[in-house]
């Protein structure tokens, strides 16, 4: 009977390895910014919008923390999915649709997209 359940505790692990591998395992950091362009005043209004509201879960250079690593995420969402995350939120991430204006959020995206990821091969 002891045999057994702990036999069952390591079927158990085995799968929770598994499940916490499931995640996304591809490597965004690396791919950079998107093609997009945003002015300069946009992305220094984003990156003042990020150290206000967003450094703190993602790091100061969006390599991530409490919430997960940003950079070259343009390249895993469209515009508008990744506009509706910050928007909405998502699991523990909070939305900013409420404390945001709408040019804030362009702005913080332009920096999330662009911004954060420029000078990346340096
Ligand atoms: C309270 C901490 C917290 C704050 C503040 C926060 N986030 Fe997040 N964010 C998270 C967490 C946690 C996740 C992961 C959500 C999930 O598991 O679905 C996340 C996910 C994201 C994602 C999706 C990343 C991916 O790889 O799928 C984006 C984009 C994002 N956050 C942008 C922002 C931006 C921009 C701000 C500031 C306006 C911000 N976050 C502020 C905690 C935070």
């Amino acid at each position: 009977m002891k045999r057994r359940t702990f036999h069952q505790f390591f079927v158990g692990l085995t799968l929770l390895g598994l499940c916490v591998g499931c995640g996304d395992r591809t490597d965004w950091s690396t791919r950079g910014p998107t093609a997009e362009t945003f002015s300069v005043q946009v992305l220094l209004r984003g990156a003042a919008v990020y150290g206000d509201s967003c450094a703190t879960c993602h790091g100061v250079d969006g390599s991530g923390a409490f919430g997960p690593d940003l950079r070259g995420k343009g390249h895993k969402y469209t515009y508008e999915e990744h506009r509706k995350i910050i928007e909405r939120g998502r699991r523990s991430m909070p939305g900013f649709g409420a404390s945001l204006t709408e040019e804030e959020i362009d702005a913080v995206l332009a920096h999330v997209r662009v911004g954060i990821s420029e000078g990346f091969d340096e």
